[in-house]
């Protein structure tokens, strides 16, 4: 009996995928390669020294799914497979919707079809829309500001109706907060695609000398130092959650969702500050406006995750900084060898060519 992990070869999919191997899990890893590369599948490989099968297929893909699941004996998924990016999700609409909802509307009536039931779920803190209570516990309103953040939301509730309609589903719906750091080795890491819109690679890539500041979206939130707070995850604690959630969908029925978080909030300049000291580099930075969109604070009551999953995150700001150090180090170009000639884009038609 095997895991399928969708995604696999993604960012925070290919620090499960290790962390499953490491625990002996039988996994069958799916992914289209629209915003990762092969060489994340050797790398997975290299560190755990297992070996897996693998699917370059497309979820959308509903014949070659279907034939997936005839040729494997899968008893659950971890169903990472998507697209996360808030602006681009504002100028293609369509290819969110289409890609985040129908694959996961396609991946659900093929595990139906194939009598699997159990489903661990990527959502996001962004379906807390504007929170307005801190720490922000499962209870929170719920609120979408973008076609990406409705994307999740509009896929928890279909699983909500999933179960309701059939009482043997067992899924487990975990929103992350901001999952940063990478796998000790150095070999696996977060490798976005141009210029990077999340804090943490935009800083490893200022480090390194490939951007030359960091903009802070932003100095007179309501704030200790006037900068947005996040409550910043390990990759690897939130790859651990990953396990702690498959545990349980193998226990029960149901279906639950759980923040995965530290419960901890840090500043964009703390955060400036941590990398500066875990990496000996100077991060120089100006303030800029606010980012559209953004919200002031958001972190986690992660709670729930401790008491119904068995789970916390152990790791702390000072290891995601070194980690990510370490992965920029040793990868300067993330899987490339040439950062310009191959990366795959998004275009208007909303399919993904390479070689731009
Ligand atoms: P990622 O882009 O690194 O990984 C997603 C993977 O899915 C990629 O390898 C991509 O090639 C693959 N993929 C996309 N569309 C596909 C399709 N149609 N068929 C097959 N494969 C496809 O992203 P990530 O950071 O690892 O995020 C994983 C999941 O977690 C996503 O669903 C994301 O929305 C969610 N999430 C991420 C964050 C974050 O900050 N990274 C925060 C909250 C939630
Ligand atoms: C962003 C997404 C959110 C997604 C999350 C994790 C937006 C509006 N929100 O959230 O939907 O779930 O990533 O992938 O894009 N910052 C800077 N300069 C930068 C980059 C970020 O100052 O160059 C600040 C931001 O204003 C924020 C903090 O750093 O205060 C973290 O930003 P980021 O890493 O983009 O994560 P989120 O804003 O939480």
């Amino acid at each position: 009996m095997a895991v399928l992990i969708t995604g696999g070869a993604g960012y925070i999919g290919s620090h499960t995928c290790v962390e499953l191997l490491n625990a002996n899990y039988e996994i069958i890893v799916l992914d289209n390669f629209s915003n990762s590369k092969p060489e994340a599948i050797k790398r997975i490989k290299e560190i755990t020294g297992r070996s897996f099968t693998f699917y370059p297929i497309d979820l959308l893909d509903e014949d070659s799914l279907d034939k997936m699941f005839r040729e494997n004996d899968i008893e659950a998924v971890i169903h990472f497979a998507g697209l996360k990016a808030v602006g681009e999700s504002i100028d293609f609409p369509l290819t969110y919707y289409s890609t985040n909802i129908i694959s996961t509307l396609t991946l659900c009536t093929i595990m139906q079809r194939h009598h699997v039931k159990n489903l661990v779920f990527s959502s996001s803190a962004t379906v807390y829309g504007t929170p307005e209570t801190f720490p922000i516990s499962e209870k929170n309103p719920l609120g979408a500001l973008n076609p990406y953040g409705r994307t999740k939301l509009m896929i928890e509730e279909m699983l909500k109706d999933l179960y309701q309609s059939d009482q043997d589903w067992s899924i487990s719906i975990l929103r992350y907060f901001n999952p940063v750091g990478a796998h000790d080795s150095g070999l696996i890491g977060e490798d976005p695609n141009g210029n990077p819109n999340n804090l943490m690679p935009y800083i490893t890539q200022v480090a390194i000398g490939k951007l030359n500041e960091l903009s802070v979206f932003g100095d007179q939130y309501p704030t200790a130092d006037g900068t947005g707070i996040r409550d910043y995850i390990h990759v690897v604690d939130l790859a651990l959650g990953h396990l702690k959630a498959l545990e349980k969908t193998a226990l029960s029925s149901g279906v639950e969702v759980y923040n995965l978080g530290t419960g901890k909030g840090y500043s964009v300049l703390e955060m400036v500050k941590a990398f500066e000291k875990a990496s000996g580099k100077q991060v120089p930075f100006k303030i800029v406006s606010p980012r559209p969109g953004d919200v002031a604070i958001c972190y986690a009551n992660p709670d729930k995750a401790k008491v119904g999953l068995g789970w916390i995150a152990k790791k702390q700001i000072d290891e995601m900084c070194e980690d990510a150090w370490r992965w920029q180090k040793k990868n300067p170009n993330g899987y490339s060898k040439n950062y310009n000639l191959d990366r795959p884009y998004l275009t208007g038609e909303g399919f993904f060519v390479g070689n731009k």
